[in-house]
């Protein structure tokens, strides 16, 4: 049986994809310090497979712990590497500490894989590489513009970073670069899912606090854009379409099918869709109303983004399948849930 060690585990995508490893038959080790997660997720990947990873809470950012993790778990093939701090004002605010947590990390693993002789890595990295695009959709290939903060900017240092290394030491190393679009949902068991902390940044966690009435209202950044109806536009992904899209990445280099020692792949479904068009087809699916109101523009935003899946669909061979409509129940399944564990 395959061994996968997942950085970031237990967080959002992170336990979205262990499931599917476990349910694809590969073995997982989890690494997570529970900065942004807790330990009662692997209970809900349990409940989903029947199996309990191995966990350990570790900081990625610690390399003599990364070490024996890595002597403890003798035969890990393949690496995916979630752990990273990724709340994007933060970042603004704090960014050593997001230079150190998302870098130092990357760092340590790429230096200790040789030496465990693990040679493959998946890196998360994000749409937010490509900054306003000039063409859409937008394709692998277009032009990396200046980060916008320091949250983006690990995600483009840290893409160099693997490049470098592995142009170095392509005999040690192959990788797969996933630029993920805008994942949200849950599992369709509500066992997991997102748990924001604190007053969520993202629309969706915002959408699901306010319609189960945590929130008063919902403001909707801006209706001056230029789009159809004025509010921006994103490539919103189901959670466990992109988990899969792990599963296929990984067997792809076990296998030995990777064209070159990097490459890199746009996870997105290819459809953009408006903040108002998300809201309204939220509380359509969902029979619940969602107090909004529009207000000026968030600072930092980008106007309008969707991926060119047309390269992970053809030569990676996944695509998104799940509706929109089903994406937005299962958010709204999973908050239900979270309300109820703590009304418990
Ligand atoms: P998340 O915060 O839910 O998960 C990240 C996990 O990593 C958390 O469980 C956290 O505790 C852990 N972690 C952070 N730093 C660590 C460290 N130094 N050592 C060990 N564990 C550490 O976030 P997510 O949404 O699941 O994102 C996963 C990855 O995908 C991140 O790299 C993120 O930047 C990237 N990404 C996310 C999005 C998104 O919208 N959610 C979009 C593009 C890219
Ligand atoms: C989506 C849309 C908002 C909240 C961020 C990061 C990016 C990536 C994903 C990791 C935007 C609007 C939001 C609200 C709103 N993460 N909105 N009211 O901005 O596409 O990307 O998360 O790599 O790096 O920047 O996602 O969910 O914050 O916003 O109107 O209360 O919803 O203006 O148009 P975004 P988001």
């Amino acid at each position: 049986m395959s061994k996968v060690l997942v950085t970031g585990g237990t967080g959002y995508i992170g336990s979205h994809t262990v499931v599917e490893l476990i349910n694809e038959g590969f073995e997982v080790v989890i690494v997570d310090n529970l900065s942004n997660s807790n330990v009662a997720v692997l209970d809900g990947i349990e409940k989903i497979t029947g199996v309990r990873p191995a966990f350990e809470n570790i900081d990625c950012v610690d390399y003599v712990s990364m070490d024996r993790m890595f002597a403890k778990y003798e035969n890990i093939d393949s690496i995916i590497h979630f752990a990273a701090s990724k709340a994007v004002g933060e970042s603004v605010e704090k960014p050593l500490m997001y230079y150190r947590n998302n870098l130092v990390s990357l760092i340590n693993i790429l230096q200790l894989m040789p030496i465990h002789k693990v040679r493959n890595f998946v890196f998360s990295s994000s749409c937010t590489v490509y900054g306003q695009p000039d063409v859409l959709p937008v394709t692998e290939d277009a032009p990396i513009k200046p980060a916008m903060s320091p949250y983006g900017n690990t995600k483009q240092i840290g893409e160099e970073i693997i490049r470098d290394t592995i142009h170095a030491a392509p005999a040690s190393y192959q990788s797969i670069i996933l630029r993920y679009f805008n994942p949200i949902g849950a599992h369709s068991t509500a066992e997991i899912g997102e748990l924001p902390n604190g007053v969520p940044n993202n629309l969706l966690p915002f959408v699901t606090q306010t319609a189960i009435g945590i929130r008063k209202q919902l403001q909707v950044f801006g209706d001056d854009y230029d789009t159809p109806d004025g509010s921006c536009i994103r490539d919103y992904i189901h959670v466990v379409d992109l988990a899969k899209a792990h599963v296929v990445a990984v067997k792809r280099m076990l296998q030995g099918k990777s064209l070159s020692n990097v490459e890199t792949f746009n996870l997105g479904t290819g459809r953009g869709l408006s903040v108002l068009e998300i809201l309204t087809t939220f509380e359509k699916v969902n029979e619940v109303k969602v107090p909004y109101k529009i207000v000026g523009r968030r600072e930092g935003d980008i106007e309008k983004v969707w991926a060119d899946p047309t390269i992970a669909n053809e030569v990676l061979g996944w695509k998104a399948t799940e509706t929109v409509e089903e994406t937005l129940r299962s958010a709204w399944a999973w908050e239900q849930k979270l309300r109820t564990q703590t009304t418990n």
